[in-house]
């Protein structure tokens, strides 16, 4: 990298901010050339947050001695399963130890299991397909819609097969998928749909709440989520007999009957897990309208600045819970500078941009693992597996995980406007004065 000389970043900024007519004028030198960074030292909100009434609600769920719900008494994970239920407008909650045993809860309740196949996101956290494998069912990676990062309906119709039971659609980033166009696919193939909305607390769609759109919804409560207590999950759904079966399998298959009567592993959330998000219960709408105002305002700016594109959002989104501020990087719009390169020259600024998922799910060992398992060998034809590994290519998906560039959302969302004015003007003054960096 080296540094211009004054004429010629002049001489580029005249050039081009023009043809971004709303651009303010950011020339300048750049921070990582020695430049005043724009923002100095300041950090952004931490995630997760502590304060005096979550110390308070888990000292009171220790003294209780009551610190598992089968204990009885005042039950603070009965307490959230009925808020959580009221909060996203489901019928039913089931609270449990993770998202992923969430996810699997689902899997097993459903009765999917060897031979089945359900279709998903190869751009995910693991446990998303760890829960279909743990059921020793077939995870099948559809592609994604570049700008979304959310899985291509139309790579998912063409993956469903004789075999396929469910789709499990994730809303990556916290924002709605195509779900209009998912749950016309599963209506259309009668499938079951699992929403995996892990990321998605509070985020809505044509009115209705994300994981309550689907047969069964997933939710995380792992730390960095907007509810967070360390590790902790839910299930959500309208059916009755559905969710009185996730009930069972996260119950080690024991009913609330009392009959052992499935499959099951033991998935329950224990009492200090459900005490640390009940006390984080009010303020939850507040910090969900400050995030979607914020990333309001940075998509508003970034529309000037070409080499960095927010996420696609579908129609029907009402509010996206921005666990996630994601963008597409577009080096082309920066003279060929490399990711890396831009991200260096962000941070000297004093703004961290992350690359997210390193690799998509295709490209982990795991699918090597499964083909030379007896289990798979058994359940699925050996046409089936060698049709399986050449499905498991993602090139859009490759594509989405080379350019992604985001805010990790659930802290930093809930900082001031200054603070995402800044933001914006660091990104702006990195592009304005693109031409003070060569590529590496
Ligand atoms: C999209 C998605 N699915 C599933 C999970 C798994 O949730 P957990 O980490 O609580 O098991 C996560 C967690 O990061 C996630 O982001």
């Amino acid at each position: 990298m080296v540094a211009a000389s004054a004429g010629s970043v002049a001489a580029a900024t005249s050039r081009t901010v023009p043809a971004y007519g709303n651009l303010t004028n950011k020339a300048g030198k750049l921070a990582l050339l020695g430049g005043e960074p724009v923002r100095k030292k300041k950090p952004l909100p931490d995630w997760p947050y502590c304060d005096d009434k979550i110390v308070e609600a888990v000292t009171k769920a220790t003294r209780s001695t009551k610190w598992c719900r089968i204990q009885g008494g005042a039950n603070a994970v009965v307490t959230l399963e009925k808020e959580f239920a009221k909060l996203t407008g489901a019928k039913h909650c089931v609270a449990t130890g993770s998202g992923t045993q969430a996810l699997h809860t689902c899997v097993e309740a459903l009765g999917i299991g060897p031979g089945d196949e359900v279709i998903t996101s190869p751009y995910t956290d693991p446990g998303t397909i760890a829960a279909i494998l743990s059921a020793r069912a077939l995870p099948v990676l559809a592609d994604l819609d570049p700008a979304s990062y959310q899985l291509d309906p139309d790579d998912v119709e063409r993956k469903i097969n004789e075999n396929t039971r469910a789709l499990m659609p994730v809303h990556m980033m916290g924002q709605p998928c195509d779900l209009d166009r998912i749950m016309a696919l599963a209506k259309k193939h009668n499938l079951k749909v699992i929403e995996d909305a892990a990321q998605a607390h509070l985020a809505e769609h044509r009115g209705r709440k994300l994981g309550t759109i689907g047969d069964l919804g997933c939710f995380s409560f792992q730390s960095s989520k907007v509810l967070a207590c360390g590790e902790g999950g839910a299930v959500v759904g309208n059916n009755d007999d559905l969710m009185d079966k996730c009930y069972t399998v996260h119950n080690h298959g024991t009913s609330r009957r009392g009959l052992t009567e499935m499959i099951g592993p033991k998935y329950r959330m224990n009492e200090f897990e459900a005490a640390v998000l009940l006390a984080q219960w009010s303020g939850l709408h507040e910090r969900h309208t400050r995030r979607n105002e914020n990333a309001k305002y940075l998509t508003s700016r970034l529309k000037d600045i070409p080499c960095l594109t927010p996420q696609k959002l579908y129609d029907g989104m009402n509010a996206g819970s921005w666990y996630l501020y994601a963008m597409s990087y577009h080096k082309e719009h920066l003279n060929g500078i490399d990711r890396a390169t831009f991200l260096k020259a962000l941070a000297a600024e004093g703004v961290s941009l992350s690359p997210y998922i390193k690799q998509g799910l295709h490209r982990e060992p795991w699918i090597d693992t499964i083909l030379n398992m007896k289990v798979y060998k058994t359940m699925y034809s050996a046409e089936r597996l060698r049709r399986y590994r050449d499905e498991c290519q993602c090139p859009r998906c490759d594509q989405v995980c080379a350019e992604m560039a985001m805010i990790w959302a659930s802290g930093p969302l809930l900082a001031s406007r200054q603070d995402m004015v800044e933001i914006a003007d660091a990104i702006e003054k990195v592009y304005v004065n693109r031409d003070q960096l060569k590529p590496a």
